[in-house]
């Protein structure tokens, strides 16, 4: 009995893995980016000046997308917006916001009326300085306010401002970045973790209620990324820069509702997914206790050299 068990056990595990390595290679090897031009000629980016948020800008532009930046740092978006306009030939606007506030949204929407947008990358997002417990997070009240407005609030507010115009031509894409930290809660990186898991819940389920009306949506689930937010500099396999990530993730459009970007992000997410939840949650609690060591001992020593 015991044996049968065992086998029906391992034959129910190579199945799993089986269908997820076909679906990787369905969605990481054989994707290719749809015609963006079909869908309109302009593409929205949100924290668009850095990071993952200009790889997009930039990738797209590639492909021929007029690019509307969206940040918070006008000199910035001014750079960003001319050097996109110089390598790419694309015409570029720029809205200055902060999407720690909730009052843009309306000028926002003047500023994009009469755009023929296509796609809307919902970017936009902070961190922790470093992981901590929620209760010695410096500036809590302002940390979790920040947080959910720029993370929570931006997803549903660009989403109601752009969707209706995708929704009355019945096409349109809206890729919503959340993070590899909601697959599992992740302890001191709390607020971080539950504002990521509301966006791809969010994502997924607006996706399923309007793949028949034309609109693709897509949850983009990033492990790390060599960025600003990220601090690592150095790319590997495992941790690719925002280009090649970008230019990855955009060939994965439409093949999943949820989309790790890349095989070597996917493989991650796979093979985490064979362990039990609480498993992942200790090792996650781990990792980030010696990160949040690290960066205590690092600011005590420049306190010191101050
Ligand atoms: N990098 C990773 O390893 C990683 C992993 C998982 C998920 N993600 C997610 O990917 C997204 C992009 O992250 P990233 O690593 O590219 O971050 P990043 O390098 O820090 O870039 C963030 C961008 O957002 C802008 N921004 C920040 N706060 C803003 C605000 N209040 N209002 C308007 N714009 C603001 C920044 O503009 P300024 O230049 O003005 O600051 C910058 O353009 C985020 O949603 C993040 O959670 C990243």
């Amino acid at each position: 009995m015991i044996e049968l068990c065992g086998k029906i056990l391992i034959g129910y595990i190579a199945l799993k893995i089986c269908l997820q390595l076909f679906h990787l290679f369905y969605v990481y090897v054989l994707g290719s980016c749809p015609n963006l031009k079909r869908y309109g000629d302009w593409s929205v980016v949100t924290g668009a000046t850095d990071g993952i948020g200009r790889a997009f800008a930039e990738n797209l532009a590639k492909k021929g997308q007029n690019i509307v930046l969206i940040s918070r740092n006008p000199e910035k978006l001014k750079n960003v917006a001319a050097d996109i306009e110089s390598k790419y030939k694309v015409e570029t606007r720029i809205i200055q916001a902060d999407f720690s506030s909730s009052d843009i949204y309306e000028n926002i929407e003047k500023e994009l009326s009469g755009l023929d947008i296509g796609l809307l990358v919902n970017n936009v997002g902070i961190s922790y300085d470093f992981p901590e417990e929620l209760m010695s997070v410096s500036g809590l009240t302002s940390f979790m306010k920040s947080t959910m407005a720029i993370n929570v609030t931006s997803v549903l507010g660009m989403t109601e401002v752009v969707m209706p115009a995708m929704l009355k031509k019945r096409k349109g894409i809206i890729l919503n970045v959340s993070s590899a930290a909601a697959l599992q809660p992740t302890p001191l990186l709390t607020i971080y973790s539950a504002s990521k898991l509301f966006v791809d819940c969010f994502s997924q389920a607006l996706g399923f209620e309007y793949s028949k009306r034309g609109i693709t949506i897509q949850t983009v689930m990033p492990f790390y990324v060599t960025t600003k937010l990220s601090k690592i500099r150095k790319s590997s396999f495992f941790v690719p820069t925002p280009e090649s990530y970008v230019a990855s993730t955009l060939k994965t459009i439409g093949r999943s509702r949820r989309t790790f970007g890349c095989l070597s992000h996917a493989l991650q997410a796979m093979f985490m997914s064979l362990a039990p939840e609480y498993i992942r949650m200790y090792v996650a609690a781990k990792m980030n206790y010696s990160v949040r060591a690290y960066a205590l001992k690092k600011r005590a020593k420049a306190a010191k050299t101050s």
